[in-house]
């Protein structure tokens, strides 16, 4: 029985992850999402039901749900080297001289692009993924495998069968660009600083202490390095193209020349294209291909003497500033924006950049009238980044250095409602403060509350929200619940179905939980995560409106600013009295009963480590056996930690570890007990 379980699960894993490789590396599906989500469910179904038989390289390990606290660090086994960069075909020629001068016999070189994103090295034994560093300070990095692991292009288990025993594979995890344009869309709508670029998504993502959250941020990964003792070739892009059979994600754009000129091309070509790919690159790298050559090459201190990244430059125009407008985000942060003279740049006609916020303006000393260069980066957005003071028009008088352009003045009140800005110390940007009032604000705030994670009334997109503030029916998320359908059918398109479509969602969204009530209302910096833990802790609406800052910072991973934020939101009577009546429509704000059972403070201040197979319960339910009792779950252990769970299995060097740090271990039944 249990061989044909075993055979049953690993059959289903290798399935699952067939899909995986074809839809994440060969972006060729052969599966619907839905049959899919079946398959997997079905595997973590039985796994739940014969833990013994769930394996750490199980496709289930992608969804993530083990908290790392601590990322341990590793020193590498091969030290982690840098490229050397140059910005022109010049240098370029130059590299290649002294290429020519070392190499006498032909030679070929590797192009490549230059992945804008994290490096990443990866380490196999037997076909199987046991660890993932990051590069750290190049001698040693953080062990980041957990994370890794959600990575869905990434193989844990290889493909083929002529890879070596051990081996390294290195490359660049990166964020696409419509994830990164999702996540920036959710961040706005709690309020929550956007993320710059996708690079630095990316890296903050990949330390994230919760796996469930990275692996639902879509993150990707291109191979660009293949190290180990027993490699199939003596050459890099034949070892490349091994490590694609293998299952690894290599571009197609990686190609082999034998000249300069072909990398000239290649460059050409990318530095155009570039505009079109789904992630961001910054420019090219070449490689002298065969490794014996490489050898011959060898390495200065801190990078190669056989390879070299060439950076596109940003391209750059000079522009009139016309004029500076003030735009109210959804939050009511403020973004002062240029409005330019119609330029040329990069392909696209640009007629207004961003101007970021106070400092830059004044920092950059731009003035309105001023020639300004503008520039197009890594980001999509063009930057001003500069002024030619030389174009700035002087003024009459006798004051040589006088102009006639006055200085920037910032502006000191909302262009949409008139309340006085404020900036709190430390931030960049200005607010308008009136979150209840201010129309950009109001209409974000709504949005964010019909959406799909929150109250999910799809039947209310942002144009039916903006027609009924305008036309004064809503002015607050509580007015959405006495909508009538007379009051309705009044507005432009809607007719007696979608009238009733819409008033069927918003009576469905009573049935939503607390969690998600909580999430919904959007108190600002609570996202998803915090308010399921806020809605876990509290249990309902009124004993979290009553909680001191002193009391929130006890709930796990809540800091002094959002604890702060949650006693402002409740202390407005505004707030409260949307939440009364919101109650009076029936919302869920508090835990339903089968929430509430299973649910205790016995594990208040207790933190665990969860480590090996247990025979009662799933890792991922004993993880959420400890939460809802109020526990905490660490990723690794330390002198703080409470209690470690040992199961079948566990590692010898957590064991060690527990030990010498005086860390009591107890088996799942002791923990059973503790919860009883
Ligand atoms: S090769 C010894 N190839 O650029 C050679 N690096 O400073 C090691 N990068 O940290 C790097 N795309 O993260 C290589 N096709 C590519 C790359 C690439 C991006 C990153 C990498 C590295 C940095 C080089």
């Amino acid at each position: 029985m249990s061989e044909s379980v075993e055979h049953k699960i690993k059959e289903l894993s290798k399935i699952i992850e067939e899909h995986n490789y074809n839809y994440y590396v060969l972006s060729a599906p052969t599966i619907s999402d839905f049959d899919f989500d079946k398959l997997l469910e079905e595997l973590i179904q039985l796994e739940k039901e014969h833990p013994q038989f769930a394996f750490p390289d199980s496709p289930t390990q992608r969804v993530g749900g083990q908290i790392t606290k601590d990322f341990i660090t590793v020193k590498h086994k091969y030290p982690m080297l840098s490229l050397g960069n140059t910005y022109s075909e010049e240098e370029l020629k130059d590299f290649d001289d002294r290429v020519r001068k070392t190499i006498t016999e032909p030679f070929e070189y590797v192009c490549e692009l230059k992945y804008d994103g994290v490096a990443i090295g990866l380490t196999y034994k037997n076909g199987k993924l046991v660890q993932a560093l990051t590069r750290g300070d190049g001698e040693q990095g953080d062990d980041v495998t957990t994370n890794v692991k959600t990575i869905k292009s990434i193989p844990l288990t290889l493909r083929g069968t002529n890879f070596p025993d051990e081996f390294e594979i290195r490359g660049e995890i990166f964020m696409p660009r419509s994830s990164f344009d999702e996540i920036n869309r959710e961040r706005e709508e709690i309020g929550d600083a956007l993320l710059a670029n996708p690079r630095n998504a990316a890296s903050g993502t990949l330390k994230m202490q919760d796996s469930a959250v990275v692996a639902k941020r879509n993150l990707d990964c291109y191979l660009y390095f293949v190290l180990g003792e027993n490699l199939p070739h003596q050459s890099h892009y034949e070892n490349l193209l091994a490590a694609k059979s293998w299952g690894f994600k290599v571009p197609d754009s990686v190609i082999k020349v034998n000249s300069i000129e072909g990398v000239f091309n290649f460059i050409s070509k990318w530095d155009i294209e570039r505009e079109h790919l789904q992630f961001d690159i910054d420019g090219v790298v070449l490689k002298v291909n065969a490794y014996d050559q490489q050898k011959t090459l060898g390495f200065t201190a801190k990078s190669p003497r056989w390879a070299i990244a060439y950076k596109f430059k940003a391209q750059r125009v000079a522009t009139l500033l016309e004029s500076i407008s003030y735009q109210v985000g959804r939050t009511g942060a403020i973004t002062p924006v240029a409005n330019l003279k119609p330029v040329l740049l990069a392909g696209t006609t640009v007629k207004r950049a961003s101007l970021h916020n106070a400092d830059i303006i004044e920092k950059l000393d731009v003035r309105v009238g001023d020639t300004v260069f503008v520039e197009k980066g890594g980001e999509i957005i063009p930057k001003i980044i500069g002024v030619d003071e030389s174009k700035r028009p002087v003024g009459g008088g006798n004051d040589l250095f006088a102009t006639a352009l006055p200085p920037t003045k910032y502006i000191t009140h909302c262009p949409e409602c008139g309340t006085e800005l404020v900036r709190s110390e430390g931030e960049a940007n200005h607010y308008c403060p009136n979150e209840l009032e201010c129309p950009p604000q109001v209409k974000g705030r709504m949005e964010h509350f019909v959406s799909r994670k929150a109250m999910d009334i799809d039947s209310m997109g942002a144009e039916t929200i903006a027609l009924f503030y305008d036309a004064g029916l809503v002015k607050t998320i509580a007015d959405i619940y006495v909508l009538k359908k007379e009051d309705v059918l009044k507005l432009e398109r809607m007719a007696e179905k979608s009238a009733n479509n819409l008033l069927a969602g918003i009576e469905a969204s009573k049935q939503i939980t607390f969690e998600r009530v909580l999430y919904a209302i959007g108190i600002r910096h609570i996202g998803e995560t915090t308010a399921k833990k806020l809605a876990y802790y509290f249990k309902n609406i009124d004993a979290l409106a009553a909680a001191s800052v002193e009391e929130l910072l006890e709930v796990g991973d809540i800091g002094e600013k959002t604890a702060q934020t949650i006693v402002a939101y409740f202390a407005d009577s505004r707030n409260v009295e949307i939440i009364t009546r919101l109650k009076q429509a029936g919302l869920q704000f508090q835990l339903s009963d089968e929430q509430l059972t299973n649910t205790s403070d016995k594990l208040k201040d207790l933190s665990f480590v969860v480590s090996g197979v247990f025979s009662k319960f799933s890792r991922d339910d004993l993880k959420k056996a400890i939460e809802q009792n109020g526990g905490k779950n660490v990723g690794s252990i330390s002198g703080k930690t409470s209690y470690v769970i040992a199961g079948d299995n566990m590692g010898p060097e957590k064991l060690k570890k527990a030990e010498k740090l005086g860390v009591k271990i107890i088996s799942e039944d002791d923990f059973i007990t503790m919860i009883n």
